[in-house]
């Protein structure tokens, strides 16, 4: 198998495990066993097998995207999103880097390392939080998102933030930030006030890619995550 179909039956693989397929047998039918079996999260609550379905169904519209040609071309695959359907709290990036490109997964590079740590200081796991992106698709040399691809990832990022209805959303850096609120205000400006998206609460803080470069300003990161913690009722 070579490596395109490698990550084609990977990102089908991930589609049916966000359905809540958990066995696919070597031939024959599939498996849907989610809705009986109680050791698969979504398969304990109705709710989220609703938000999981939807979200595979996206998961797959997402990779099969070409809309914006130049991105199409350039990535080695979409970069959709991680974490549980039902989650309270979403950490929303702005796109894949290269190794988020070639992992498929969101946040694993250094930037999602340090967002771990962040996680972890919240006194959250990285599998309870969902982790998704502004773009799905890798910008060539890491630039940041042209308006007009903003715009057209922009009815995928609102979908799946729909289907995981979360409590609360944490927008990573200006991108994210601006893209969600529609605005043109700085990060600086937005992070320590509250907003709406949907029914969630929304807090700003500055992208994790930010704090490599600018070590102090971990302090103001801190002060963010204390106020979303007060807020979600976490740290006792
Ligand atoms: N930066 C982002 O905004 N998203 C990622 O997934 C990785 C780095």
């Amino acid at each position: 198998m070579d490596g395109r179909t490698a990550r084609a039956v990977k990102q089908q693989l991930e589609s049916l495990a966000d359905a809540g397929v958990i066995a696919v047998p070597k031939a024959g039918r599939m498996v849907a066993a989610a809705a009986a079996t109680p050791q698969h999260p979504a398969a304990a609550r109705g709710g989220d097998r609703d938000a999981a379905r939807s979200l595979a169904i996206l998961r797959q519209e997402v990779a099969d995207c070409t809309r914006c040609v130049e991105l199409a071309g350039t990535r080695t695959q979409t970069v959709f999103g991680s974490g549980p359907a039902d989650a309270r709290l979403c950490f929303v990036g702005e796109a894949p880097g290269a190794d988020e490109d070639a992992a498929g997964e969101p946040f694993v590079g250094r930037a999602g390392q340090l967002l771990t740590k962040i996680i972890e200081a919240c006194t959250l796991k990285r599998e309870e939080v969902y982790i998704l992106n502004v773009l799905k698709c890798r910008p060539p040399g890491n630039r940041t998102p042209l308006p007009d691809e903003v715009a057209n990832c922009r009815g995928f990022f609102e979908r799946q933030l729909a289907a995981i209805a979360p409590e609360f959303i944490c927008c990573l850096g200006t991108t994210a930030a601006q893209t969600l609120l529609q605005t043109t205000e700085p990060i600086g400006v937005l992070r320590r006030r509250w907003f709406t998206f949907g029914s969630a609460r929304v807090i700003c803080t500055y992208h994790p890619s930010y704090l490599l470069r600018t070590p102090a300003a971990k302090r103001d990161v801190w002060e963010d995550m204390q106020m979303l913690m007060r807020e979600m009722c976490l740290g006792g």
